[in-house]
């Protein structure tokens, strides 16, 4: 293919996906403690090992960010990143499997970052796990790169699994 296709084709996507987001009717606004029961609902479905319910009550501090993703009064995703010091932590960040592949993961992140930035932090670290494909291509393309490894940071079916740490730096 020439190169010029492929640009033509990378414009193309980008558009498309860009003109998804557009229609979707997505709005982000702070997480409260009454979405938990939806935040529960979604978690258990994304995850092999999801939070428990007082994982995320005691998230809720003064130097946490708790995000709601929604369509209409629906929540479909949430993020969690706490703040230490000059640097952000993204806990977690997940989009209802029904509604993944649509471009919400990428404006829930970019949002986080937003705020991040805007609050003067330097960067954004996070784990994903090394099997989880969908996370990592997200954050690579978002800007984020690898630090480091965390081994057997995470439990697994059959032991524990290594961590990709990364990072997203504002400067
Ligand atoms: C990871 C997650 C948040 C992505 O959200 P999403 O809304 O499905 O992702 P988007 O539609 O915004 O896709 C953005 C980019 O992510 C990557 N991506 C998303 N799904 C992917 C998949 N199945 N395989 C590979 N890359 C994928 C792509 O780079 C994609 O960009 P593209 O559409 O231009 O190719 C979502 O899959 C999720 O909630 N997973 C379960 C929870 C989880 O693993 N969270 C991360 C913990 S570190």
């Amino acid at each position: 293919m020439a190169a010029t296709e492929i640009v033509g084709r990378a414009v193309m996507l980008e558009s498309e996906a860009f003109r998804r987001v557009m229609h979707s009717d997505l709005t982000i606004r702070l997480l409260a403690r009454e979405d938990l029961p939806q935040v529960l609902q979604i978690e258990r479905q994304s995850y092999s090992h999801p939070w428990a319910e007082a994982v995320f009550r005691d998230c809720f501090r003064e130097n946490y960010r708790l995000w709601a993703a929604c369509q209409g009064d629906v929540l479909v995703g949430y993020a969690v990143v706490a703040y230490m010091f000059d640097e952000a932590h993204l806990l977690n960040l997940c989009i209802h499997p029904d509604r993944q592949g649509q471009g919400f993961g990428r404006q829930l992140l970019r949002h986080l970052l937003g705020e991040a930035g805007r609050e003067n932090l330097w960067q954004t670290i996070l784990e994903v796990r090394l099997s989880n494909k969908a996370a990592h291509q997200l954050y690579l393309a978002e800007g984020f790169a690898e630090i480091g490894r965390r081994p057997r940071y995470y439990p697994a079916a059959d032991g524990r699994e290594d961590a990709r740490v990364m990072a997203f730096r504002f400067a």
